[in-house]
Formats: structure tokens, sequence, C-alpha cells
């Protein structure tokens, strides 16, 4: 997607939660692992909507979450990375994951799911679904394409993201639908 006129990041230190988001698939948790192990305070959307009693439905493989309820209960102390697909909705900044369709498609029928489910994943991914929503929820939006990245290196941008070094990240750059060109039956086709 080209973005005109989107927010340019600044500096990050008054964020006290930077979601780490993006489609099912694309290297959240992987990288959310390095990043503890550095020893950056991190925790999964999931636990803490467990933890609030926020979670008002298990449906098709996932937690539903009562969202309004958590960011009324949510009040974390210091600075905080929270991994999971919805962790834009509780946060100041967010960095969110992108990977190339196809890429995205086959990890995904990899993990077993059914092809609906893989499908509307992958499309949310080549329509910018969660990257709209951070802009939308968040004060300072950052994207990473993790396409031809190993998940250390992404961990990497990451923690240079938190650094500060984030021109180079700034939403709106990764045009899934111009990339792809024709190969973009091969996404759409189930
Ligand atoms: N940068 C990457 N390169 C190759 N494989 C990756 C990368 N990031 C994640 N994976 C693989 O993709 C799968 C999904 O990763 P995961 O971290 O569970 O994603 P998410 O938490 O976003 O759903 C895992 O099998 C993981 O090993
Ligand atoms: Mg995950």
């Amino acid at each position: 997607m080209q973005l005109q006129g989107v927010r340019i990041p600044v500096s990050y230190d008054k964020a006290k939660v930077v979601a780490l988001t993006g489609t099912p698939g694309v290297g959240k948790t992987s990288v959310a692992k390095i990043l503890s192990k550095k020893g950056y305070k991190v925790l999964s959307f999931n636990e803490i909507a467990k933890n609030l009693g926020c979670i008002i439905d298990y449906e098709d493989d996932c937690y539903v979450v009562d969202i309004e309820k958590l960011k009324r209960k949510f009040n974390p102390e210091g600075f905080l990375i929270v991994d999971g697909h919805l962790s834009h909705h509780i946060a100041d900044v967010a960095i969110v994951l992108r990977c190339n369709p196809l890429i995205l498609k086959e990890r995904l029928l990899s993990r077993g799911w059914n092809i609906n489910k893989v499908m509307e994943n992958v499309e949310a991914e080549l329509i910018d679904t969660i990257l709209i929503e951070c802009l939308e929820t968040c004060k300072e939006v950052y994207e990473i394409d993790t396409s031809d990245k190993s998940v250390e290196e992404v961990a990497k941008i990451v923690t240079s993201i938190l650094k500060g070094n984030a021109k180079d990240y700034a939403p709106g750059k990764i045009d899934w639908i111009s990339k792809l060109g024709d190969r973009i039956d091969e996404v759409i086709r189930r």
C-alpha cells in the first residue's frame, strides 16, 4: 500500500507499550523469544488477556478477547513489548512484521490450517489489514518486511527501532499487490 501523508516516526522514548504485531505466521513469537533472551520484557497478548479475565470465548483455535475491557484493565508498569496479532490495540507504538503473502500461504498451509483460515489471513496480509488497524490505534507505527530475513535479523531490526533508528521502517513502503504482479493469482487461488 502506498500511503501519503502518513505520520513520520518520531522518538519512541515516551512509549510504555510496544506491540509486536502482524498477520498470524509472520514470525512474531519467534522474534519475541529472541527479544526476551536479549533481556526485553515481553508478554503475549493472550496471556495478558487471560490474566486480566478478558477472554470471552474460544473459537476456531483462537481466543476471543474483550478488547474494550482489556484496554480498561491493562495498566502495565515500565517498558513492555507485547506479542500478538491484536497487541496493537493496547500499545502506544506498533512494530508490524510483514511477510510476502506467497511465503505466508505456504507457512500457514504447513501449519495444517484449513484453507479458509489460511486464505483469510493471507488476504489480510495482502491488503495491509493489520497495518491499517495500527495506523488507526497507535501513535507510532513501523513495519518490517521479514520475507528474506532470518528471525535473528528481524529481531536485530526491532531492537534498532527501539533504540531510535527507525527511519527505514516508516509505514507505507510495502505494497504486496505491486510486488507480486502476475503472481497474485498464486496467492488468491485456493
Ligand atoms: N524470518 C523467518 N524466516 C523463516 N521462517 C520463519 C521466520 N519467522 C518465523 N518463521 C517460521 O514461521 C512459523 C510461524 O512463526 P511464529 O513466530 O509462530 O509466527 P507468529 O507468532 O507471527 O504467528 C514458524 O514455523 C517459524 O519458525
Ligand atoms: Mg505467535
